[in-house]
């Protein structure tokens, strides 16, 4: 679906004051909201959500001026720099494709899309209007991921000053009993694109992938089962959804695991998964194996402390190192500072600063030119893959 909007404009973003649009109420529309209004240069003028008393307590707290019970005629404002989406997958597609088609930049939640062609057309709507599209994958921009990309140094795809050839990684974020809302819309195909792959196990895959030099993943094998969250078992306490809950069919995965491949030879295991019988509590870990060291990341519950672990040979004996590093909150904002950061160099193709160059604390290296969301748009064609190989039973090829 796309909007009829006016022709995009090119305003003069490097000193202007920002003009944001923000759509969702829930913990990602808030997050947004809160980033955007704590950040300096950029105002939040227009809020769209479904939840009409919440949505007044927002703008009224935050002081935004207008508010939307839909994302159509917030998007049709003709003076908004920005829109910020945070709301259900299924959604991202046609707000981004309707906001850059009118000119404005975008910062979308993850996953980019439900599917990577949805992905696809919205990266393609960005660079057609050349317009910033940014996705939030914030934990990659926390301190501990961040240490561990500065250690490792990831020099290009699978080499690394500090470890050697990185020939493998592990990467998983697992949780005992933690489903999403049992029927919301995060457990619906339709509206999610998936259940714990495409939610949770987006992110890991980004940390992996950033941490290991952006290889590229050219096959997956992947397996995924569903017997707690649909039988109803597995909830979590807390959290979850905003938006109503109990009118969703549950016919995602709870589980799922992968084997990739890298078009450097190496390979990555990625887990997911909303509820086992395990010890698993919220479990994130991403290891990275190295011809001549290694390094982990373990966050158990959203630690912020000793989460870092470093692996080498130190005058020939294994040495295991704990490097103190200290997790301050906020990763959202640095992930939505970067954002305006961009749009202020007018960088969207990426020949300023940022991913081009790797200089930007949260850029993916070399690979990716733009800043058109082409890399989130490659995790979108791994995660399709897991879910092919998971339905077909065979090893998938990921689309170039
Ligand atoms: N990066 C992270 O750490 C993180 C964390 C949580 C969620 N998310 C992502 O954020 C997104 C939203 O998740 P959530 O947990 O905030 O969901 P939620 O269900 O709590 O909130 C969704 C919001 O979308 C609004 N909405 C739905 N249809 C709309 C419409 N037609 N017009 C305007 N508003 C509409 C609802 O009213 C609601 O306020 C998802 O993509 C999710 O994957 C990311």
């Amino acid at each position: 679906m796309s909007m009829s909007t006016t022709a995009p404009t090119t305003p003069n973003t490097a000193t202007q004051e920002l003009r944001v649009g923000v759509v969702g109420l829930g913990f990602a529309g808030t997050t947004h909201l809160d980033a955007f209004t704590a950040l300096p240069g950029a105002r939040v003028v227009a809020l769209a959500g479904q939840e009409s008393e919440r949505l007044a307590e927002l703008a009224d707290s935050r002081g935004v001026e207008a508010t939307y019970a839909d994302w159509q005629d917030l998007v049709a404002r003709d003076d908004l720099d920005i829109v910020s989406i945070g709301v259900p997958n299924a959604l991202h597609h046609p707000i981004a494709v309707a906001a850059l088609e009118s000119g404005k930049h975008v910062f979308c939640e993850k996953p980019l899309a439900t599917t990577g062609a949805l992905a696809a057309e919205m990266v393609a709507a960005a660079e057609t209007a050349d317009r910033v599209l940014e996705v939030a994958y914030n934990h990659r921009r926390r301190a501990d991921v961040q240490f561990l990309h500065d250690y490792i140094a990831p020099t290009g795809p699978g080499r690394s000053d500090a470890l050697g050839e990185i020939y493998h990684g592990r990467a998983s974020w697992v949780r005992r009993s933690g489903v999403p809302g049992i029927t919301s819309w995060f457990t619906n195909k339709a509206a999610a694109g998936g259940g714990p792959m495409i939610d949770l196990g987006s992110h890991v895959l980004d940390i992996a992938l950033y941490l290991m030099g952006e290889p590229r993943v050219t096959t997956v094998s992947a397996v995924a089962y569903n017997h707690l969250g649909a039988a109803g078992r597995g909830g979590g306490a807390g959290g979850g959804p905003v938006s109503a809950r109990g009118s969703h069919a549950f016919d995602v995965e709870d589980f799922s695991i992968a084997l990739l491949r890298f078009d450097t030879g190496a390979s990555l295991q990625l887990e997911a998964s909303w509820a086992s019988y395990s010890k698993a509590h919220e479990d994130i870990d991403v290891e990275v194996l190295g011809s001549v060291g290694g390094a982990q990341l373990h966050v158990d519950a959203y630690a912020t402390d000793g989460t870092v672990t470093l692996y080498s040979d130190v005058e020939g004996a294994p040495t295991v190192s704990r490097p103190a590093v200290h997790v301050p909150a906020g990763h959202h904002q640095r992930v939505i500072e970067e954002f305006l950061a961009t749009i202020r160099a007018g960088d969207a193709a990426g020949d300023a600063v940022g991913d081009a160059a790797g200089t930007t604390a949260g850029g993916t290296g070399g690979r990716y030119a733009g800043h058109h969301g082409e890399y989130a748009l490659h995790r979108s064609r791994v995660i399709d893959a897991v879910y092919e190989s998971a339905a077909t039973g065979h090893e998938v090829q990921v689309q170039a």
